[in-house]
């Protein structure tokens, strides 16, 4: 059966989940964040005080994620994110993650797929591919305003710090590092917000549709 597939990667705090939220909504697709999938291997090993860099261990967190009960509220739990991209270097983590959310992507009518490797791994074959950027400045400042805005407590460079380190790690991995796919449409977001990255979003989706 025919599916409709959009995949939307960038680094972290670009925006990309909340347009892929909006773009499945809007197309009435479902929608998956993948970031979702790691954060819960590393939970899993960090609940069970085990190293992140205990392969094994990780592999059997991977085989056991149920993406239909993935919860976005433990798993954005401050330092998830962080411990997330150290168990998303290795290999058969990726391997076994990737054959889910593409199984998820097969879903009639298709989905919306968001996080790092979807234009050039999981869905290399999707009917359009975004690759969302904004500064490090600006994603840093909006996942500040983030924190504070739910009550919570954060220093502005530590967040940028922070930012930066995941967005080299995530970049420099030997397999399926964080870049633009040949054919992804770019979308620097840096002087948008939300409504206009939305607008532009579908500007493309429209065209292939
Ligand atoms: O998007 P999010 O911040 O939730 O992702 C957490 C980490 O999971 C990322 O920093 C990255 O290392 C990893 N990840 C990945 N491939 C994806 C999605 C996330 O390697 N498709």
């Amino acid at each position: 059966e025919r599916v409709f597939t959009i995949a939307i990667d960038g680094p972290a705090a670009s925006g990309k989940g909340t347009l892929a939220r909006k773009l499945a909504a809007h197309y009435g697709l479902h929608h998956l964040d993948t970031g979702l999938t790691y954060r819960a291997v590393a939970r899993a090993l960090l609940d069970a005080g085990l190293p992140l860099d205990n392969e094994a261990a990780a592999e059997q967190a991977a085989r056991g994620v149920d993406l239909g009960t993935l919860d976005r509220e433990t798993l954005s739990a401050h330092g998830v994110g962080e411990a997330a991209s150290k168990i998303a270097v290795m290999s058969a983590v990726r391997r076994t993650l990737v054959e889910k959310q593409r199984a998820f992507a097969k879903t009639p009518p298709g989905a919306v797929l968001d996080g790092r490797d979807i234009g050039t791994v999981v869905c290399p074959d999707a009917d359009v591919k975004l690759y969302v950027t904004a500064s490090a400045a600006v994603r840093a400042e909006r996942r500040w305003r983030e924190i504070l805005g739910q009550g919570g407590e954060a220093d502005y460079e530590t967040i940028l710090a922070d930012v930066e380190r995941r967005d080299a790690r995530d970049m420099a991995r030997a397999d399926s590092p964080l870049k633009p796919a040949g054919d992804a449409h770019l979308l620097d977001t840096s002087e948008m917000d939300i409504e206009t990255a939305f607008r532009a979003a579908r500007a493309i989706v429209d065209k292939v549709l």
